[in-house]
C-alpha cells in the first residue's frame, strides 16, 4: 500500500500529468484538497472509489483516513493543487506517514505560477531584465515568514517575483516593492489561472491597487518585475547565428566539431 501525493495542477482538469491521471485511476481511495482541486479530476477515480474532500478535516483526521486505507491494503491518491513542492502541506503529512512506516510517492503537477505566466503569454526570465524568479508570499493569519524572507529583501535583487497567498495584502506588497522597483514597474495579477473564470489585471506598482475590484479576493498570483513588460530585453546567445555551440559549431576549429552526441542527446 502506498500514499501517492499528486500535484493536481492549477485548475484546468487537463493540466494534470498523464502519470497523475493513471495513478488516480488505480487508487481505491482518493483524498483531495477541495478548496482548489477541480472536481472534474475526480472523474479519473475508479468506480466505487472512496473520495474524501479534506478541506474541512484536521491533519489528524486526514492521517486517520490514510491509516484506515493502509490497514485495508488500499492505495491512496492524495491530491493537492498545483505542484507539491510549494505550499501544499505535503511535508507535514509525509512526516507523519514516514513515522508510521507508510510508503509514499510524489508526482509533480503544473504549479500556479506556470499557469499564470502562460495566461499572460510571458517568459519571466528575459535576458538583461531578470534571470531569477522568486516564489514567495507575505505573512498570513496562520503563517509568519522566516526572518530575512521579506519582500524588501527580495526586491533588492530586481528578480521577477511571483507572490502567492497575498492578494489581500496588495497594499503592503506595493509599499514594500515600489522603492526598489519604481512606481512604473509592471505588475500582473492573475486570478484563477486556467479556470473558466480566469481574469488578468495588468498595471504598475503605482496603479495596480485601484485596478483590482472586489471580486479578486483569493486564488490570485501577483507577478512583479521588469520582465513583465515583455520588451526592452536582449536576445539570448543560444540562438544567435554566430554563437558557437555543440549543436551548431561555427568554425572549423570549434571545440564542438568533434563532439559526439550521447544517445539521449540525439
Ligand atoms: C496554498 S497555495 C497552493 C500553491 C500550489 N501548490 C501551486 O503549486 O501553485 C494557494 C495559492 O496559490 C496561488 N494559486 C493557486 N492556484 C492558482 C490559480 N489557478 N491562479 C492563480 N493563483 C493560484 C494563489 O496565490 C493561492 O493563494
Amino acid at each position: 500500500m502506498t500514499v501517492h501525493f499528486i500535484g493536481a495542477g492549477p485548475g484546468a482538469p487537463d493540466l494534470l500529468t498523464l502519470r497523475g491521471r493513471d495513478i488516480i485511476a488505480s487508487c481505491p481511495v482518493c483524498l483531495y484538497a477541495g478548496s482548489l482541486v477541480p472536481e472534474a479530476i475526480l472523474a479519473h477515480c475508479p468506480p466505487g472509489a472512496r473520495i474524501v474532500n479534506t478541506a474541512s478535516l484536521s491533519l489528524d483526521e486526514i492521517i486517520d483516513e490514510i491509516r484506515t486505507a493502509h490497514d485495508a491494503g488500499q492505495d491512496v491518491a492524495r491530491l493537492h493543487s498545483g505542484d507539491l513542492s510549494v505550499w501544499s502541506a505535503m511535508g507535514e503529512q509525509m512526516r507523519r506517514l514516514k513515522a508510521e512506516g507508510i510508503p509514499v510517492s510524489v508526482t509533480p503537477g503544473v504549479p500556479s505560477f506556470s499557469a499564470a505566466a502562460a495566461a499572460l503569454g510571458a517568459e519571466l526570465t528575459l535576458p538583461g531584465l531578470a534571470q531569477s524568479l522568486v516564489l514567495t508570499r507575505t505573512p498570513g493569519r496562520a503563517s509568519s515568514m522566516p526572518e530575512g524572507e521579506t519582500l524588501t529583501n527580495f526586491a533588492a535583487t530586481g528578480a521577477t517575483l511571483a507572490i502567492h497567498l497575498s492578494i489581500q495584502n496588495i497594499a503592503a506588497v506595493v509599499r514594500d516593492l515600489a522603492p526598489a522597483y519604481g512606481a512604473d514597474c509592471p505588475v500582473a495579477v492573475v486570478f484563477r489561472a486556467s479556470w473558466p473564470d480566469e481574469r488578468i489585471i495588468r498595471g504598475t506598482l503605482a496603479d495596480i491597487e485601484t485596478r483590482l475590484d472586489a471580486g479578486i479576493t483569493r486564488t490570485a498570483l501577483i507577478l512583479v518585475g521588469p520582465a513583465l513588460q515583455g520588451e526592452g530585453f536582449t536576445e539570448s546567445c543560444l540562438y544567435a547565428a554566430d554563437y558557437d555551440r555543440r549543436y551548431r559549431p561555427q568554425t572549423a576549429d570549434s571545440p564542438w566539431q568533434n563532439w559526439t552526441p550521447e544517445p539521449q542527446d540525439v
